[in-house]
C-alpha cells in the first residue's frame, strides 16, 4: 500500500488541558481542589445515543429520556459532542450557526430541558466548541467568499490566486490532502485544515475573536459548566504561510500546533470567559512537548484548566501494543504533571475505535474481563477520567467489511484518495476495520429489540450485530456485568480522593504483562494490579499483596491473593 498520511494517522493525533495539583511531602494536595479534577466525565455522542423521533438519528430528547440512566452511572459531568446547527459534513464539527441547535437534534427548548435535567441530577454539562473552523455554510463564510472586499473577508484565510500558489498545507480530511481550496467567486484559495466544508477561521482578526467570545458567553450565561475546545491547538497561524520542509505532513502537528499568539488568544479567552464562570476548560491537543502542555494549563498563566494529550491513546495499533510502552507513557505524563498542571485520562473517544477492541480483547472469552480491567485502569489513575458512551457496556468495533457501511467523511475521502493513487484497498479496508472512528460511533445498544432500542427508524449508522447479547438492559440484570462493574469503579474513585489527588508510584516497571502502581494520599494507600494479557501470569508483587488489608475492587469473583493473576485480572487492594 502506498504510504499515505491520512485518517488512521489523524486518529493518532490530538490532546487536552487543566490546573494545579501540588502535593507536599505528605502527599496532600496543596493546590485548590476543583470539581472538575474530582469529576468523572462521561462523553455522549448525541447522534448515536438515543433517537426519540424515529428519524434514525440520536437527539436531545433521546438523551433526556436517558438521564436517569446517566445518573445511575455515578458520573459527574457529561461532555456532549457538538449539537449546533450544521450541514453535517463532519457530524456537527462544521458549525453553520453557533447559537442554534442542529435540526436533527431538536430545539433550544430541548437543550434548556436537557441542561436543567442534568443539573437537577447534580450532573454538569461540558459543551464542545468548534473554534478552529466553521462550516462553509456559516453566514460569515458565505459573506467572506462573496468578494475580496466583503467586510467578512478576513474572517477566514484567503490567498488571492493572482499571486503565485501558496506554500502547500496538508488537509487531514480532504480527498487530495490539499488544504487550499480554489474558489472562483473571488479567484482565491481558502484554507481548510479539515474538510473543504470546514474553512479555518482567522483568529488573527480581533473581530473573529470577539464574535467567538460573545458566542461562548451566550452558552456560559445559559449555565453550562465547561468548554472543550475542538482542534484549538491549530487555531493560530503564521499568515504569511511560509513553506514547510519536505515531508512535513508526516509530522504536521509539529508545524500546525501552537502557532504564534495561541497563548495570547487563550489568555484573552480566559479573561473574557473562564475567569468569570465556574467552568472547566480543556482543549483538544497539548502541543508538541511537555513544555507546551504545561504552558497551556499552568494556573499562573491563566489559560486553560486541563491538558488532553494524545500520546497514550495513539499507542494501540492493529498489530497490538507494548505494555512497557503504555506504562512508560502514562508514567512519564504523570510525573511531569505531578507538581503542577492537570491531565485528562482517557483511552477512547468519538475519534477512536472501541476501547475494548483497541486496548483490550474483544473475543467472547475476554471481552468482559478486559473491559473491566481497562475501566479499573481509567478510574484509578491521577487526572480526570473521560469515559466514552458504550464503553461501559464493553461495546466492540463494528466489524464492517464494505466501504458502503462507513459514514465518516474522513474515511470515505481517504478511500477515494487511495483509489485515486492506486493504493492497496484491501489493506486500507483492514486498517479502517480496526481503527476507523465509525467503530466507536455505532448506536448505543440499549436492549435486544429491533435496532437495539436505539431507534424505531433506520439508524444513520448500522447497529453492531452483537447487540442481542451486548446491551444495557441485559447488563442491568447481571450484578457482574461490565456495566455494573463500571458503576463500582466510579464509586470507588468517588469514595477515595486518593485516586484523584494521590501520588502515583509505578511498581515492576519492566514487567511486560502487568501494570501495577500505588496511589497514596495522607496515609491512605491503594495498590492497583492489572494483567494486560489473556494468560495467567505470575508477578513479583506477592510481598505487597501480603501486606494488603483488603480488596477494594476486583473483576473476578475469586480474586488472586498470591500474586498470580488470571487473564485480564484487575485488583485494587487497600494497603
Ligand atoms: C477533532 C474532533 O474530535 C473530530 O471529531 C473532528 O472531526 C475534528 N476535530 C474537526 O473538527
Amino acid at each position: 500500500m502506498k504510504k499515505s498520511v491520512s485518517y488512521p494517522v489523524y486518529c493518532i493525533l490530538f490532546s487536552l488541558l487543566t490546573t494545579l495539583s501540588c502535593q507536599n511531602k505528605n502527599n496532600k494536595p496543596t493546590s485548590e481542589q476543583k470539581w472538575w479534577k474530582e469529576a468523572v466525565v462521561y462523553q455522549i455522542y448525541p447522534r448515536s445515543f438515543k433517537d426519540s423521533d424515529g428519524d434514525g438519528v440520536g437527539d436531545l430528547k433521546g438523551i433526556i429520556s436517558k438521564l436517569d440512566y446517566i445518573k445511575s452511572l455515578g458520573v459527574d459531568a457529561v461532555w456532549l459532542n457538538p449539537i449546533y446547527s450544521s450541514p453535517n459534513d463532519d457530524n456537527g464539527y462544521d458549525v453553520s450557526d453557533y447559537r442554534n441547535i442542529m435540526k436533527d437534534f431538536g430545539t433550544m427548548t430541548d437543550f434548556d430541558s436537557l441542561l436543567s435535567g442534568l443539573h437537577k441530577r447534580g450532573i454538569k454539562l461540558v459543551m464542545d466548541f468548534v473554534l478552529n473552523h466553521s462550516s462553509d455554510e456559516h453566514e460569515w463564510f458565505k459573506q467572506s467568499k462573496s468578494s475580496r472586499t466583503n467586510p467578512y473577508r478576513d474572517y477566514y484565510h484567503w490567498w488571492n490566486a493572482d499571486r503565485p500558489k501558496p506554500a502547500p498545507r496538508y488537509s487531514l480530511f480532504d480527498v487530495n490532502h490539499d488544504a487550499w481550496k480554489y474558489d472562483s467567486a473571488s479567484n482565491a484559495y481558502y484554507l481548510h485544515y479539515f474538510s473543504k466544508k470546514q474553512p479555518d477561521l482567522n483568529w488573527e482578526n480581533p473581530k473573529v475573536r470577539k464574535e467567538i467570545f460573545d458566542m461562548m458567553k451566550f452558552w456560559a450565561d445559559k449555565g453550562i459548566d465547561g468548554f472543550r475546545l475542538d482542534a484549538f491547538q491549530f487555531a493560530a497561524k503564521d499568515t504569511s504561510f511560509p513553506a514547510f520542509p519536505k515531508g512535513y505532513e508526516q509530522d504536521f502537528v509539529k508545524y500546525y500546533a501552537m502557532g504564534p499568539h495561541l497563548h495570547d488568544y487563550l489568555k484573552e479567552m480566559n479573561k473574557e470567559i473562564f475567569s468569570k464562570y465556574d467552568v472547566m476548560s480543556v482543549a483538544e491537543g497539548a502541543g508538541n512537548s511537555f513544555e507546551d502542555a504545561h504552558n497551556l494549563v499552568d494556573e499562573d498563566r491563566k489559560e486553560l484548566g486541563m491538558a488532553y494529550a494524545f500520546e497514550a491513546v495513539d499507542i494501540a495499533k492493529q498489530s497490538g501494543y507494548s505494555l512497557l510502552h503504555f506504562k512508560e507513557v502514562f508514567s512519564k505524563w504523570d510525573s511531569v504533571f505531578a507538581q503542577k498542571g492537570w491531565l485528562a485520562i482517557f483511552l477512547a473517544n468519538h475519534d477512536q475505535a472501541r476501547l475494548v477492541s483497541r486496548f483490550g480483547n474483544d473475543s467472547a472469552a475476554f471481552r468482559e474481563p478486559s473491559s473491566k480491567m481497562l475501566t479499573t485502569f481509567l478510574m484509578t489513575m491521577r487526572g480526570t477520567p473521560y469515559y466514552y458512551n458504550g464503553d461501559e457496556l464493553g461495546m466492540t468495533n463494528a466489524g464492517f467489511t464494505d466501504i458502503k457501511q462507513y459514514k465518516d467523511m474522513a474515511t470515505l475521502n481517504e478511500y477515494q484518495n487511495q483509489k485515486n493513487i492506486g493504493g492497496d484497498l484491501p489493506s486500507f479496508m483492514k486498517i479502517i476495520q480496526f481503527s476507523c472512528r465509525d467503530n466507536g460511533r455505532t448506536p448505543f445498544q440499549w436492549n435486544n429489540t429491533a435496532n437495539a432500542g436505539f431507534t424505531t427508524g433506520v439508524p444513520w449508522l448500522s447497529i453492531n450485530s452483537n447487540y442481542a447479547t451486548i446491551n444495557q438492559e441485559a447488563q442491568e440484570k447481571d450484578p457482574n456485568s461490565v456495566l455494573n462493574y463500571f458503576r463500582k469503579a466510579v464509586k470507588l474513585r468517588k469514595d477515595n480522593p486518593v485516586l484523584v489527588y494521590g501520588k502515583y508510584t509505578l511498581l515492576e516497571k519492566n514487567d511486560p504483562n502487568v501494570y501495577a502502581y500505588v496511589r497514596e494520599l495522607d496515609g491512605r494507600k491503594l495498590l492497583i494490579i492489572l494483567n494486560f494479557t489473556s494468560r495467567r501470569v505470575s508477578t513479583n508483587l506477592g510481598m505487597y499483596i501480603n501486606r494488603a488489608r483488603k480488596i477494594a475492587l476486583g473483576n473476578y469473583t475469586t480474586p488472586s491473593t498470591d500474586g498470580t493473576l488470571q487473564p485480564y485480572e484487575a485488583v485494587v487492594y487497600e494497603l
